[in-house]
């Protein structure tokens, strides 16, 4: 199986070849899709008002950008750049060592612009995000999965995949924010070019992992098959998201009894159930990958099929 370069299709589409910068506009629009908040769907908060509730829109578009940031140059630029200047333990060809790279400035570009609008952001409200995080989950879970494996060459086809799964469900969430309604034109402006690089990305990482999951010897397959749910156990958690959102509400300045409330009822607001819509894209992933062919993974993974 041959590997098909992007190479030409990025010349003429790339976001940083193609796109202007965009300005954050002042106008009433949201700077985050309420829905993807459920902080405000809080009673007790509903009742606070609209500066309380555009507070907490705000800060997490600011952790949004900020979670973009740690995504594009920790995590899948770490795998890029070692497949781009052949360090990855696996032999790639030319063709996708260059697509590799196109993927390392895409994102690098993505990073750039959400520096420069959080920037925007702070110069425009007058407001600091309250606190710089600096971990998402697949901080967490990729190492942890990765290290579950002991030797070299099955850590980087975990690593591979890892990336893989994640570059394609983030996918699907930039593609939920930049169509809301009640969110300012610039900021789905953003999240729509970064989705115009994304749809080729998620092509790239299935493409590879087609690759080297075809390649690679039964003992691989078994090996990363195994820590495969692992990961998933890791990655699909709300831990951070839960810490985030109990340092905002703490930060509000609310009376105790009040904050104590708010705090109770985050409790289960984000619930992984195979309902959930990542797991619908990771499950698109897995069949589309190949990595369902192979019987004993396909029996690791049973409880991300049904449903
Ligand atoms: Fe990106
Ligand atoms: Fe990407």
């Amino acid at each position: 199986m041959s590997y098909q370069t992007h190479a030409q299709t990025w010349e003429q589409r790339a976001t940083i070849r193609t796109r202007p910068r965009r300005m954050i506009e002042d106008d009433e629009l949201s700077f985050y899709p309420q829905e993807r908040q459920p902080l405000c769907f809080d009673p007790i908060i509903a009742k606070l008002g609209d500066e309380v509730r555009d507070q907490i829109l705000l800060q997490s578009l600011y952790k949004y950008i900020n979670d973009i940031v740690i995504f594009e140059t920790e995590i899948v630029n770490k795998t890029a750049l070692d497949i781009a200047k052949g360090r990855f333990p696996f032999e790639f060809s030319f063709d996708a060592r260059y697509d590799a790279m196109s993927v390392v400035i895409d994102e690098d570009y993505h990073a750039f612009v959400a520096m420069d609008f959080q920037n925007q952001l702070e110069l425009q409200t007058g407001i600091k995000p309250f606190q710089t995080f600096d971990e998402i989950e697949l901080s967490r879970a990729i190492p942890r999965a990765v290290h579950s494996l002991s030797d070299p060459a099955h850590k980087a086809g975990m690593e591979l995949i890892a990336v893989a799964i994640s570059e394609n469900t983030v996918t699907s969430d930039v593609a939920a924010f930049a169509s809301d309604k009640s969110v300012k034109r610039s900021i789905k402006g953003i999240m729509a070019d970064h989705l115009a690089d994304e749809g080729r990305h998620s092509r790239f990482w299935i493409e590879l992992v087609k690759i080297y999951w075809q390649e690679v010897d039964e003992v691989t397959r078994i090996a990363i098959g195994e820590a495969i749910p692992k990961f998933l156990a890791q990655y699909l958690t709300n831990e951070i998201q839960k810490e985030f959102d109990t340092a905002l509400i703490a930060q509000l300045s609310l009376p105790q009894v009040v904050q104590k409330r708010v705090m109770d009822n985050l409790v289960g607001s984000y619930p992984i159930t195979s309902q959930h819509p990542m797991i619908a894209n990771i499950r698109r992933f897995f069949n589309a990958s190949g990595l369902l062919e192979h019987e004993p993974t396909r029996m690791q993974l049973q409880q991300y099929l049904a449903g």
